[in-house]
């Protein structure tokens, strides 16, 4: 079954397009890697998706239902909430406790009930290793313990896609590989998932597909060891980044 579809989808800033017309679909347990070099507008994909950057033309069709022709501000709230959003830059709310963290959006959004909110939002925090945490602030953690924190909130919304924004680019090396360990046990959970990410052994290991886009288009698609391989340019970004892994 189709997750998602996006139909020659252009959006950008203030008149100016960043992204040119891009068409892709995501089966419904398919885990699909976004890659292509900064500034080719994988993040304003991403945020295209559930219309947090408004497209301009093209439509974006999730579950049979066209995102892009919503009009009611109430039901697009009610879509957005079945798509799991993580962006590039982790937004948990620094005056809140882990736990309150996770069980807001269960609360505000899904109406769950405070105690049934907290039994869900306990075992994703358990389910990352990091439940010992509930009470204390985002800035009692380390950058990998609150990247976890985020993807606990995400995942405990139950979402029918998941749209992670390099999850791991802004961890030390440490950190970097407790996230990516929890990256593989999401990918395991069989949910339609995009994930901009430049790390090239979980593409590898755990994506069905890559999409590689280079200035607001998408130019190579397929199996990943394919598009990895697939010509000259994308294979030079893949050393370049493999390098800067390899200095971290
Ligand atoms: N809020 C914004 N206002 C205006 N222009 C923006 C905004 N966000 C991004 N852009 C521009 O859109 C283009 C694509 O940016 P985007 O953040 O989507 O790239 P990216 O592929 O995610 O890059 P990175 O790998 O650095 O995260 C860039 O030229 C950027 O300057
Ligand atoms: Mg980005």
């Amino acid at each position: 079954m189709t997750t998602l579809r996006v139909e020659n989808l252009r959006a950008g800033y203030k008149g100016e397009e960043v992204l040119h017309g891009i068409s892709f679909s995501v089966n419904s347990s398919e885990r699909v890697v976004i890659m292509g070099p900064s500034g080719s507008g994988k993040t304003t994909l991403l945020k295209a998706i559930p219309r947090l950057v408004e497209p301009s033309a093209g439509r974006i069709i999730f579950k049979g239902v066209d995102i892009t022709a919503i009009r009611d501000e109430k039901r697009l709230r009610e879509i957005r909430s079945r798509i799991g959003y993580l962006p590039q830059h982790y937004g948990l709310f620094l005056h809140m406790k882990v736990i309150d963290n996770v069980t807001f959006p269960l609360r505000v959004v899904k109406k769950i009930p405070k105690k049934r909110a907290e039994e869900i939002a306990l075992k994703y925090l358990r389910l990352f290793g990091i439940e010992d945490l509930a009470e204390k602030y985002p800035s009692q953690l380390s950058g990998g313990q609150q990247q976890r924190a985020a993807l606990a909130r995400t995942l405990a919304m139950n979402p029918d896609l998941l749209l992670l924004d390099e999850p791991t680019s802004a961890l030390d090396p440490e950190s970097r590989l407790d996230v990516l360990e929890a990256l593989y046990d999401v990918a395991r959970m069989g949910k339609a998932m995009i994930i901009v990410t430049h790390e090239i052994d979980f593409a590898l290991e755990a994506a069905d597909r890559i999409i590689y886009m280079e200035k607001g288009r998408i130019i190579a698609e397929g199996d990943p060891h394919d598009v990895l391989n697939s010509n000259p340019r994308i294979r030079s970004f893949i050393q370049k980044i493999a390098g800067n892994m390899a200095d971290a």
